[in-house]
């Protein structure tokens, strides 16, 4: 393919590597600091270096307070929209951040300043981003927590990150079952070694919560007190090399990783993909399906957007049930959606439903220019599947909760470059990506490899893993010096298009959320009856990937199988959460391992995927992988 001159990507992309600090410095001029930045990185600060050292700034201002000041104060800054709840609210740039500036007092008034950690457990309602944004006004570092994720999982990182506050709501919404929140979160505590302080509430009339007295605080009582009162807080200045959030995601063990972001390079990056990455000026919607509790949430329900002076959506529904397959084009038609991003998996249960996209017809979606699709690989036949329906371009772009914006892309904004199906494109300006050998050398054009970015790393990506400097270079930065390993294998073609095919570790995607098998792991491990165990993530037409889980008994057990596979379900469902999405337990006779006591998860993977498997030379008992396949063949597998 020759270079395509009607796109900016390669000038732009070559301006960045040509001088990146310069590329930044220019990027940094979209944003108000209270003091704009002198030096744009300083390579001895911090792990890897810091970005933006000696500037100062608020996000929470740069989000509400420059837009309802400047202008827009009369646009919509958030639309919510509720088919669970039949409802849908407005909240103009004005409006939201009084909510916002009231909110910052009252949590003020519990105690929360700069640098205290907040965790927000909630669902997809306005308050959980308005929570977010007042801790940002005040330079309280949030946690948002995943409501799919069970009481022990949030006590995990209740003790990681210790936060003086929790922030939310007494139920989430799904579909039609009412999920209570708030008994998780007092089991949560009780399990968690550190207590926060106080909690704040949100009543939801679906299910009201009961209270702790003298801890719980009920969130709307408090806003209405502080507003009869007129208290609102103004934002702090902060370094923009503090921290604005902690994102805990999963790691290779049970024990997920403090992913940290920062407020300046944050939004400097953020603004520069909301404008170049996915091409959306000021003033127009922008709607990203995912949750608040993911990265998407973070970077492009909230923050992305509000920086950017666009109008964010923030939906509490799913693509199906909601009430039917069409739920996404209401939306879109409804709310002038210019461009959607979610998860391919949105785009498969959608198919499922309306193959012919049949409903599609009803609306008027001729505003709507753009399909963004990340968090798990795109399969080419929904991509297809969704360019012929829709008739706009369907862009697949790669990125990870520690990056917090693409890493890999098609930058609509530059000008759109080639579609390739499979490739989530070419790489943003701040990640130099390379296919390595285990040795760390640049593998052949085409040939497969572990997917590298050249360190640093830009603005927006983490700076370290909260208070675990260690861990941050242990996981990422010791296996390949001088780069920033992914942890995702793949190739890059002729053309510099990326490819991505899964990952190097023993992560797996389920409905575009990323999950641990090392943690379901410690948990069937757990269970009384059991000895050995295995997780591996096996192809599910609806999710992408779902977890398998086999387990070997402990010797003289004698309980029916099924009722111990029963159990197992129920146990990853108690300690990590209906998230996880773990149906499938065997009990078997014996694993395949090496004759070294390795167990070969991955030709276990290649069977129940009826991908061709040869027997590895290194196998203890050959036998053993004819059982295993019996048994998921003999449950349709
Ligand atoms: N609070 C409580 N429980 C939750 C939850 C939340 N916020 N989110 C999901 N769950 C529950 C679900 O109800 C489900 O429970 P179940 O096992 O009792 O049915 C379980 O967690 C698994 O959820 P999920 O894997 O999402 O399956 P689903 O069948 O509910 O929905 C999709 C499947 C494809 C419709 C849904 O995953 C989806 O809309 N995904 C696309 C958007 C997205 O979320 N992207 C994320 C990253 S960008
Ligand atoms: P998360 O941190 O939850 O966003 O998950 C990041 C991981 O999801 C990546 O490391 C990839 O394994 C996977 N992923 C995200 N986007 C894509 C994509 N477009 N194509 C393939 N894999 C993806």
């Amino acid at each position: 393919m020759g270079q395509d001159m009607t796109t900016r990507y390669h000038e732009v992309y070559a301006g960045w590597k040509n001088d990146p600090e310069g590329f930044w410095r220019e990027a940094a001029k979209a944003i108000d600091w209270v003091k704009p930045p002198d030096v744009i990185f300083d390579a001895d600060l911090g792990v890897y270096g810091r970005w933006f050292p000696d500037a100062t700034c608020n996000t929470c201002f740069n989000a509400l307070d420059r837009h309802a000041d400047g202008g827009r104060g009369e646009q919509p800054a958030l639309i919510y929209d509720s088919p669970v709840t039949n409802s849908v609210q407005v909240f103009t740039y004005a409006q939201m951040r009084d909510e916002v500036a009231t909110l910052a007092a009252v949590i003020a008034g519990m105690g929360i300043g700069k640098g205290d950690r907040v965790i927000i457990y909630m669902p997809m309602v306005p308050e959980a981003a308005f929570a977010m944004l007042a801790c940002a006004r005040l330079g309280a570092i949030h946690s948002v927590v995943f409501g799919g994720f069970a009481p022990k999982e949030l006590a995990t990182r209740i003790d990681d990150c210790q936060p003086k506050l929790v922030m939310a709501a007494s139920c989430g919404i799904e579909t039609t079952r009412v999920i209570a929140y708030k008994p998780l979160l007092d089991e949560a505590i009780e399990i968690a070694k550190h207590k926060p302080e106080a909690c704040l509430i949100l009543q939801r009339p679906q299910g009201v919560a009961s209270m702790v007295a003298g801890r719980d605080h009920d969130w709307a009582e408090s806003v209405a007190a502080a507003k009869a009162k007129g208290v609102s807080a103004a934002c702090v200045t902060l370094a923009a090399t503090d921290p604005l959030y902690i994102l805990y995601t999963s790691g290779t063990t049970g024990v997920p990783k403090g992913v940290v972001r920062d407020h300046g390079g944050h939004m400097v990056a953020l603004r520069w993909s909301m404008a170049n990455h996915f091409g959306i000026a000021p003033g127009e919607v922008f709607w990203a399906a995912s949750d608040v509790g993911w990265v998407v949430g973070h970077s492009y329900i909230v923050y992305g957007p509000l920086i950017h002076g666009a109008t964010a959506v923030l939906y509490e529904g799913k693509p199906v049930g909601t009430p039917d397959a069409g739920a996404y084009w209401r939306v879109i038609e409804q709310h002038k959606v210019v461009t959607l991003f979610t998860a391919p998996t949105a785009f498969r249960a959608i198919r499922k439903e309306d193959p012919a996209a049949k409903l599609l017809p009803k609306y008027d979606l001729s505003q709507f220019r753009a399909l963004f699709l990340a968090g798990e690989r795109a399969d080419p036949d929904t991509l297809v599947w969704a360019e012929q329906s829709l008739k706009v371009p369907v862009i697949d772009h790669w990125w990870q909760t520690e990056t917090g914006w693409p890493m890999v892309g098609n930058p609509i904004g530059l000008g759109l470059l080639p579609i390739k199906h499979g490739s989530p494109s070419v790489p943003m300006p701040g990640f130099a990506i390379a296919a390595v050998d285990e040795a760390g050398h640049e593998v052949k054009v085409g040939a497969m490899g572990s997917i590298v970015a050249k360190m640093p790393l830009p603005p927006g990506a983490l700076p370290t893993l909260w208070q675990n400097d260690e861990r941050f270079k242990e996981s990422y930065l010791s296996e390949f010096p001088g780069y920033y390993k992914t942890a995702d294998a793949g190739f890059i073609d002729a053309d510099g298009y990326v490819y991505i095919m899964g990952r190097t570790d023993d992560i797996i995607n389920v409905a575009g959320h990323r999950l641990s098998t090392g943690g379901m792991e410690e948990v069937l491990a757990s269970h009384p009856d059991v000895a050995e165990c295995a997780v591996v993530g096996i192809k599910d037409a609806l999710k992408g990937e779902q977890p398998c889980g086999f387990v070997v008994l402990k010797f003289g057990v004698n309980k029916p199988t099924e009722q111990v596979e029963r159990e197992l379900v129920a146990l990853v469902r108690e300690k990590i959460g209906p998230v996880a999405s773990f149906k499938l337990a065997f009990v078997i006779q014996r694993l395949p391992k090496t004759r070294s006591g390795k167990i070969l998860r991955s030709t276990i993977k290649k069977i129940a995927d009826h991908d061709a498997w040869i027997m590895p030379a290194t196998i203890d008992d050959p036998a053993i992988l004819g059982e295993i396949e019996a048994a998921l063949r003999g449950r349709g597998i």
